[in-house]
């Protein structure tokens, strides 16, 4: 449609109408047909006039529903808009490929665009419009339960992941039915609750704000998002969704954002509940004034929008562009003339689960998951014959996190059948041991776990937390193991220490007991519908493991917040960590450093770093460095290597970090193999916020380092010139 029918359609509309666009209910609501509700005067807003004006639809099931639910609306809108069909598809919508945390830990963009580019196809086909993804919420308290979602406590690394999986879902033409727009979220700093707590207030200087968390949103958005969803969140005192500042002075004004803002569910009537509204109409003001479009679910907006304009609160002016905004997206993805966008039930059944998909998603589980220790366990001959299997997630098939779709468990692959693929002739002795859950107590099964360990040549002990004790609303005191695993783990090991211990779990997790007992670690976060085969490939040595931590892990829960990028503080605790340093930044009861840092992951081969050397000493604001690093891949088989680049600036206006990633890239070699990593490095990757909030770099020296955080090496140093 073009422009000018667009403006024409709007001028057409009724004030009725036009708030309905900005009115998002759930597909069953509408289904069912239970969206009545009162007006502000107490009268009766019947569901068949909300279904006909509405504008968007979230959660619904397939394609055949998709377009019965398009069919409904337009028979019943005389204006005939179609609707929007939005869905959270996280990190795979059939076909389920490892959580964000975990794709992090790739430190491979390549790896999330063919995700991304598989989870399009599967959407599309889906009958979905619009996907609530990315999440680029840079978290570094594994106590909030959603850190499982976002892909790193790096900003960079949400950055560049947030903006490939954008590309890989909008494609170059959202028009065309296969492609999907996506609403980058929670805007902004929903990652930084405090005490960890889901929806808890966030409490920070703009500087803090500008320099770690709103990077991924402006690079998600840079890469072409149509969409923002503000956090359930306040920010330093206002609630996201009424923050002015947030929503206008930064997103609209400084980044020239011109597409559509819909709040987080409930978000807007949730004002009265903060306190910064009276009442749902006051909410309801406050939101369109910070530049809400679309009110998520419970329809304050269609409630009491019509009076604040009627009555001039709110200038029809300023409906009329939040209005046009929708209608120009749904313009865009080509509703008016397709309004089924790529809604194909046939092609459903072709995607869903199919052998190029489940390729992708068994190859994206592998090269997430993070080796943390091997004292010479892993990989298990394929020779071996008794295998024990035991543990909480020895037979679970809810593996695929806490925003898989829903059913889309019963798709895992177990680890008895990834086993059993691989090894047809091994015999499978399987013993649950204990619960996983939060708080059991029962160990009653750990003397038959250990009596099975000690008949089996190969002991696979999985370890973790329930795949809902991490997502959305799910927050926890202590990240700890739960004590029968811990006893589990104690038993089994003393049962036959040719044991290796997996994990899958949502959130980084304490594993300091378990660490001073267990050979051999393999994390693998939930590795999603392929886990059974990514595990055996992994543990036979199939598959070599190449993940990096995307966040570090804490001895104690107690050092949270912990990020990597720490400032040195004028008494930095000394070396080593292992014991308290008085009058020094310590702890007195635990070394400062995570158990296991950021950027951190083992191989079954091994590689050398080499001969970091900078190509000049100096450069200016115009010019570009290239730091070239040699690797060689020292051992007996091929394997990738996250290569990670750090940048220190020792000396500046504010203080500044110790480590800070500034680039990455996954490298491929043969056994033997030698290959020279070079990286580009410019003035604008020297920048930072300083105390006036002006984004600077100022000259002075800089350290290059690789290696991974708190194991930097082969530091060499640089100047920025002066101007
Ligand atoms: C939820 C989440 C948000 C999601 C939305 C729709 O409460 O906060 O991430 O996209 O509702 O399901």
């Amino acid at each position: 449609m073009t422009e000018k029918k667009l403006k024409e359609l709007l001028e057409s509309m009724t004030l009725e109408e036009k708030v309905g666009q900005l009115v998002q209910c759930n597909a069953g609501q509408f289904i069912e047909n239970t969206l009545d509700i009162t007006g502000p005067e107490g009268e009766a807003l019947p569901a068949e006039d909300l279904c006909r004006v509405m504008g968007s639809v979230l959660t619904f099931e397939d394609a055949a529903q998709a377009r019965a639910l398009q069919d409904m609306h337009l028979a019943a809108d005389p204006k005939k808009i179609p609707l929007l069909l939005m869905l959270d598809v996280i990190h795979g919508l059939r076909t389920t490929y490892p959580i964000p945390l975990a794709m992090g830990g790739s430190f491979d963009d390549d790896l999330m665009t063919e995700c991304a580019d598989m989870a399009r196809k599967e959407s599309a086909a889906c009958g979905v419009h619009v996907t609530f993804n990315p999440m680029v919420d840079t978290a570094r308290d594994g106590r909030w339960g959603r850190i499982l979602e976002t892909c790193s406590e790096e900003p960079l690394i949400n950055s560049r992941m947030g903006a490939a999986l954008v590309k890989a879902t909008q494609g170059e033409d959202l028009s065309r039915p296969e492609n999907v727009a996506c609403c980058v979220k929670h805007y902004a700093a929903y990652g930084a609750p405090e005490a960890g707590r889901d929806y808890n207030t966030v409490e920070m200087s703009e500087r803090q704000l500008r320099e770690t968390y709103l990077p991924a949103y402006k690079a998600c958005l840079d890469a072409g998002a149509r969409l923002i969803m503000p956090a359930f969140n306040s920010l330093n005192g206002i609630p996201c969704v009424a923050n002015r500042w947030l929503m206008r002075k930064v997103l609209r004004e400084e980044w020239g954002f011109r597409g559509v803002v819909i709040s987080d569910y409930n978000a807007v009537g949730e004002l009265v509940t903060h306190g910064v509204a009276e009442n749902p109409k006051e909410a309801v003001r406050l939101a369109m004034e910070a530049g809400c479009d679309i009110d998520m679910v419970r329809n304050a907006y269609y409630q009491y929008l019509p009076a604040l304009v009627r009555e001039g609160t709110i200038p029809e002016k300023d409906l009329d562009e939040a209005v046009m905004r929708v209608l120009e997206l749904k313009n865009e993805l080509g509703l008016f003339e397709n309004p089924y966008h790529g809604a194909d039930e046939a092609l459903e059944k072709e995607l869903y689960l199919c052998p190029a998909h489940r390729d992708i998603a068994r190859r994206a589980a592998e090269e997430t998951a993070v080796l943390l220790k091997n004292e010479g366990i892993l990989p298990f001959p394929k020779t071996v014959r008794r295998i024990a299997l035991i543990g909480p997630f020895a037979e679970e098939k809810h593996l695929d996190g806490f925003w898989s779709r829903p059913g889309a468990w019963k798709d895992t692959v177990t680890l008895p059948e990834g086993l059993r693929a691989l090894l047809p002739e091994a015999e499978l002795m399987i013993e649950r041991g204990c619960g996983a859950e939060i708080g059991a107590v029962d160990e009653s099964g750990i003397e038959r776990a250990a009596a099975a360990a000690a008949g089996a040549d190969a002991v696979i002990l999985t370890l973790g937390e329930e795949e809902g004790d991490s997502g959305e609303g799910r927050s926890r005191a202590e990240v700890t193991l739960s004590r029968p695993q811990l006893a589990l783990a104690r038993r089994v090991l003393a049962a036959n220490p040719n044991t290796a211990v997996v994990l899958f779990n949502g959130r980084p997790l304490v594993l300091t007991e378990l660490e001073e007992m267990a050979p051999a670690i393999l994390e693998m976060w939930y590795p999603g519908t392929e886990a059974g085969n990514a595990v055996a490939r992994l543990l036979f040595g199939e598959a070599n493991p190449c993940g990096k931590l995307s966040v570090g892990l804490p001895r104690r829960t107690g050092q949270y917040p912990m990020p990597y990028n720490r400032v040195n503080t004028g008494r930095p605790k000394p070396q080593p960590d292992s014991r308290a340093f008085p009058f020094t930044s310590c702890y007195l009861d635990t070394p400062n450093l995570p158990l296991y840092s950021f950027g951190y992951g083992l191989s079954y081969t091994s590689f050398r770093y080499e001969d970091l050397t900078l190509d000049r000493e100096t450069i200016g604001r115009e010019d570009a460095l290239q730091a070239t690093v040699t690797l060689t891949n020292t051992g007996k088989r091929a394997g990738k290597e996250a290569v990670q680049l750090y940048l220190r600036d020792p000396v500046a206006s504010v203080v500044r970090p110790v480590q800070q990633l500034i680039d990455y890239r996954k490298v491929a070699l043969a056994p033997g193999e030698t290959a020279k990593v070079c990286f580009t490095v410019t003035e604008k990757q020297l920048r930072f916020y300083d105390f006036d909030c002006r984004e600077v770099s100022e000259p002075g020296r800089f350290e290059l380092s690789v290696g991974w955080a708190d194991h930097l090496m082969l530091t060499r140093r640089f100047e920025l010139k002066k101007d």
